[in-house]
Order: C-alpha cells, then sequence, then structure tokens
C-alpha cells in the first residue's frame, strides 16, 4: 500500500475519531459490542498472558480483554491514527483493574516489539483498510510466540436471501447518510461499504491466513455474516 493511501485511511479516522464509537453503537445496533465479544472470547487466553491489539482504535478491544481475563492479561494497542488513540487514553485510564493497558502510535506494517513476544494478536474491523494484507498477517506471525493466536473481526455480507437484500439497501444506503450526518465526514461512511465490498470473500482470506503460516484457521460468520471472525494459530 502506497504512502499515500496510508495517510488517507488515516487521516479519515483522525477525524472521524470523535464521532466513532456513538456512531459503532447506532449504526450496529450496538452489535459491535457482542462481534468483540466473541473475538477476544476466541483467544482462550492462559492467566498472564500479552496480547497486541492493533488498530486499536478507540481501546474497545483491549477493554473487552480486561474485562474477560482480567487485570493480570498484559494489554498492548497500536494504532496509527493519534486522534482514535488520544480518545482511548481515558478509557483506558479509568479501568479499575491490573496495570495500564500500553498504547503506541505505530503501523501495522513496523511493529514497535521484538519477535516472538505475544500470546495473541487481535485485529477488529481494520483488516480491511489494508491493501496488502499478506504483508501484515507475516508481521503478525513474527510477533507470535510459538502457540500464539491471532484473531480477527472484519465486516461481511450476509450470503443470501432477504437478509442480504434488506442488508444491503441499509448498508449501502442508510448507513452513509446516517454517518455523513453525524460525523460531518463527506466521505467516510460511503468509503465503509466501498471497503468491505473490496475485502475478500471468507475463504479467501482463510487461505492468505494459512499462506502466512497460520494453521487450523477457521472463521466464523457473526450476526449472519455481517461480522466474519477469524483464527487462527501460529504452530
Ligand atoms: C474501524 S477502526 C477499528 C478500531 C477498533 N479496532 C474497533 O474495534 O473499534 C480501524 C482502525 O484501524 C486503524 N488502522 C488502519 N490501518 C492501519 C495501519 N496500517 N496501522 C495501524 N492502524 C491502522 C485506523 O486508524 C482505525 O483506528
Amino acid at each position: 500500500m502506497s504512502r499515500q493511501e496510508l495517510d488517507f485511511v488515516r487521516d479519515m479516522f483522525d477525524r472521524i475519531a470523535p464521532h466513532y464509537d456513538f456512531l459503532n453503537r447506532l449504526l450496529s445496533l450496538r452489535q459491535d459490542v457482542y462481534w468483540r465479544a466473541k473475538l477476544v472470547s476466541s483467544l482462550e487466553l492462559a492467566s498472564g498472558a500479552r496480547v497486541l491489539d492493533t488498530a486499536c482504535g478507540t481501546g474497545d478491544v483491549g477493554i473487552e480483554i480486561r474485562r474477560q481475563f482480567g487485570g493480570q492479561t498484559g494489554v498492548f494497542g497500536i494504532d496509527f491514527a493519534p486522534e482514535m488513540l488520544r480518545l482511548a487514553q481515558p478509557k483506558l485510564k479509568n479501568m479499575a483493574d491490573g496495570p495500564p493497558i500500553c498504547l503506541a502510535a505505530a503501523d501495522a506494517f513496523d511493529l514497535p516489539f521484538k519477535s516472538g513476544q505475544f500470546d495473541a494478536i487481535t485485529m477488529a474491523f481494520g483488516i480491511r483498510n489494508i491493501q496488502d494484507k499478506e504483508t501484515v498477517l507475516k508481521c503478525f506471525w513474527d510477533q507470535l510466540k510459538p502457540g500464539g493466536r491471532l484473531a480477527i473481526l472484519e465486516l461481511g455480507t450476509p450470503a443470501k436471501g432477504l437478509a442480504r437484500q434488506v442488508y444491503l439497501f441499509y448498508f449501502n444506503k442508510l448507513l452513509p447518510f446516517v454517518g455523513r450526518f453525524f460525523s460531518r465526514h463527506s466521505f467516510a461512511y460511503s468509503y465503509l461499504p466501498n471497503s468491505v465490498a473490496r475485502f475478500p470473500a471468507a475463504p479467501e482470506f482463510a487461505a492468505m491466513m494459512r499462506r502466512a503460516g497460520f494453521t487450523r484457521v477457521r472463521y466464523l460468520p457473526l450476526t449472519k455474516g455481517i461480522t466474519v471472525l477469524f483464527v487462527g494459530d501460529k504452530p
């Protein structure tokens, strides 16, 4: 992905950051909370595990990790949009349990950690923004300990029937309008359906994970396939 494309995505998230959490809950009818809970429970972490949440945005995955696995879990979050990280800080600071969740401004392609540091890596709703998915998957593989797990959430589209028709109308017509109204951003919520349409079908993305070295790759459609959870392990 060119520097120009990365800058475009980063600037877009910086600009929508103040409305990001509110619009997530509204536009997904709070399903996003359930989707992140499924992502985190798929990690099956042992006590004292270290987890890296990439494209952490405003920190909701990190908060869910601590909620499910407690304060002894080491959680690190990286994102390349400074405004998203700025809004994550007060949310993460107010957590009662455990040491602070560490945040860093970093690109998923250039992670500021030594190889083999993490028991698990997560990415929620970030991978569709990344064109060179295979390279970033290889970076994640490198950062995991042997036996570590990668879990990725991404938006999809219901496969067939009425659910698909209704969803496509909502996602392509209504959502950009509501998103534009609240965020005051002219194209971020039109970019969203376009970026989801470009995302590969689940079997194809699972094959990319396998090519990056992951084994036991599986995927689980959530809410009729509106979101898909991908999980793979580093042998
Ligand atoms: C849709 S938001 C998801 C935020 C969070 N994971 C969540 O569940 O709400 C996508 C995030 O990915 C980040 N992002 C996209 N490409 C990235 C990259 N190459 N490196 C780091 N962060 C990236 C954006 O800045 C944005 O915060």
